[in-house]
């Protein structure tokens, strides 16, 4: 996830170690490209950028060298266009008048980079941070004053971001917030703005919060918030913050954990805009359209989208498609394959090891090769034909939460694509997943305390949710070091069924197309002494079977999965915690497997 940070001072002074402090302080965000701008009293821009680690940019380039009144720097996390020099943050104006950069995502990129390129501007990049410059550019050339300019853009670039600019022949920065995080800050000689706490704390803690739709300019004596909509001043209290630094990165939440699970409303909603303005998704499309075979290979958590991805591709697109875990993909299918096969390989971090080998195979004998991956410029997304982003930002809990999420949202929008199906269906699922966050949480808390000593327990799905079981069970055992299994429900009956005795607990996950088959599994287990839990929406019949519910807003019977992992990652949590574990770094795991 992207990062920016500004400062405005009131005398001429080496501002390159400031920034890079403050770059160093926005990494755990994550990032692949780094770069740094001052605007000296001399009203230069000097400009420093590259791909690469803050440390190893700014030996490389000598930042802490820099010198001015004026001073941003950004952490690049590629989204779409590959880390590059030339798409590396800030980003100068045709002129080189004035120099900008941006956090988040501007979704509709490639039409003004068209239009910006039309009416004559320079454009050096493919990165949507030099389109912010830009449309700031467009009316600052038609004569507007940098807040009218700034106005102007706002509404020209469409998605969620923060974006900072400054100007030559002038002493201030200039921000805006726009769904992306922002935050000023008050200091001795000094203003400053940052995308988080974190990034500005060490500095000074009188804290200025910005709004959506506001923007700020800061002079090196203070600043001044403003509407975006009408340009009037906005009078807004400087806030004293005690927060540690530690505190301040978990925004608030005791662990990563709890924090990702919470994101996920937003980085549905982000994947969503981009997958819908992008050209990524037809081209992803058409590649695996023409295939003969198609398997969709991970490991973990990944491998649990790939289930519920080959549903919805048989569903929606009358696709078939074999998920296969990636070392058995080796033994099963890599024999037979050919080069009219193609492989969509998915993984968080780009990098697990049995994923890449599977690849590696795959692409030796000739096999077209998709990526679906969080980390933008990792091993997976250089070796894919073509990409999908999972756009999550960095995932710190080592327990995979919003990247899942964001894996199947990119299952269901290829499998609607792919199916010839508009993506309306999408439109509500960043609510949902709200909605049902908001409405598990107090249930979830009640359900806790029994199932906390219990060693063993199944988590049971059928169909659509079959993935999701594996999933829960998974995180159950990720972070509560408790035995879960997670099985097709179905199967509970041929063998498991032995195992229940009095209070042993199961956790039934449904649709509402599976009450029925819900009500006979919770009755065959209930009546051998299962303790019963069932994850599915309101239904008055499972309500008067099962001992315990969590209940899911009604919705699509394709999203229905995808809210019912939530329940089950917070229960997972809840349980870690009331056993004294850190669920962010459960032992002897590793969140990325980069050996066999
Ligand atoms: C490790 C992690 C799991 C993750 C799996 C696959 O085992 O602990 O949480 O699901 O790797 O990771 P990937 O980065 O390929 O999605």
């Amino acid at each position: 996830m992207c990062g920016i940070f500004g400062i405005v001072t009131t005398r001429e002074q080496q501002l390159g170690p400031i920034l890079v402090e403050a770059g160093k302080r926005l990494s755990y965000r994550g990032y692949d490209s780094v770069g740094c701008a001052v605007i000296g009293a001399d009203q230069a821009i000097d400009l420093r950028k590259d791909v690469g680690k803050v440390e190893d940019v700014a030996r490389r380039h000598a930042i802490a060298e820099m010198r001015g009144l004026r001073g941003m720097t950004q952490l690049r996390w590629a989204t779409f266009g590959a880390p590059s020099h030339a798409n590396a943050q800030p980003h100068l104006d045709s002129d080189g008048d004035m120099v900008g950069a941006h956090n988040g995502n501007v979704v509709n990129n490639v039409e003004l980079r068209a239009e910006f390129v039309a009416e004559g501007m320079t454009v050096r990049s493919t990165n949507d941070g030099e389109s912010c410059v830009h449309a700031v550019e467009r009316y600052v050339k038609l004569g507007l004053g940098m807040v009218d300019a700034i106005r102007k853009a706002y509404d020209d670039l469409e998605g969620d971001y923060a974006f900072v600019i400054g100007r030559k022949g002038e002493d201030c920065l200039y921000a805006f917030k726009k769904g992306s995080g922002l935050v000023a800050a008050i200091g001795d000689g000094f203003t400053c703005v940052g995308s988080d706490l974190p990034s500005l704390l060490p500095l000074t803690r009188k804290i200025v919060r910005l709004r959506d739709g506001e923007m700020v300019v800061l002079r090196g004596d203070g600043l001044e918030v403003r509407h975006v909509s009408d340009g009037e001043v906005v009078e807004r209290e400087v806030e004293e913050d005690s927060e540690t630094m530690e505190a301040a990165q978990k925004g608030g939440y005791p662990h990563f954990m709890l924090k990702e699970i919470h994101e996920q409303p937003k980085v549905a909603q982000d994947l969503i805009h981009l997958l819908n303005a992008s050209k990524h998704l037809d081209r992803f499309v058409n590649r695996l359209k023409g295939a003969r075979n198609l398997y969709l290979v991970g490991c973990g958590t990944s491998y649990h989208a790939c289930i519920l991805g080959a549903v919805y591709l048989a569903r929606l697109a009358g696709r078939p498609a074999v998920p296969i875990l990636a070392p058995q993909f080796l033994a099963q299918y890599l024999p037979a394959l050919g080069p009219d096969d193609v492989g969509i390989f998915v993984s968080q971090s780009g990098e697990t090891k049995d994923v890449l080998n599977a690849l590696q195979a795959a692409r030796a004998k000739g096999a077209g090769i998709l990526g679906l991956v969080n980390v933008l410029g990792s091993t997976l997304m250089h070796a894919s034909e073509s990409y999908l982003p999972l756009a999550c930002g960095y995932e710190i809990s080592v327990p995979a939460t919003k990247t899942f999420v964001n894996q199947c949202v990119a299952f269901l929008a290829i499998a609607l694509r792919a199916g010839g199906h508009g993506m309306e269906v999408l439109k509500d699922l960043p609510g949902l997943i709200e909605r049902t966050l908001q409405g598990v949480d107090v249930p979830v808390r009640d359900l806790a305390p029994a199932l906390m000593g219990q060693e063993d327990m199944y988590c049971l799905g059928y169909g659509l949710t079959y993935p999701i079981a594996l999933e829960g069970a998974l995180k159950l055992k990720e972070v509560t070091y408790a035995h879960c299994e997670g099985m097709l429900s179905t199967e509970f009956k041929h063998g498991p069924l032995s195992a229940v005795d009095e209070g042993f607990p199961i956790l039934f996950v449904g649709g509402a197309e599976d009450t029925g088959l819900l009500v006979s599994g919770i009755n065959e287990s209930a009546c051998r002494g299962a303790r019963t839990v069932v994850i599915s929406q309101e239904e008055p019949r499972l309500r008067a079977n099962a001992h315990h519910m969590l209940v899911l807003p009604g919705a699509d019977p394709l999203l229905a999965p995808i809210l019912a992992v939530l329940p089950l990652q917070l229960l997972a949590y809840r349980l870690s915690v009331a056993r004294g574990y850190d669920p962010d770094f459960p032992r002897n795991l590793s969140k990325t497997l980069t050996v066999d």
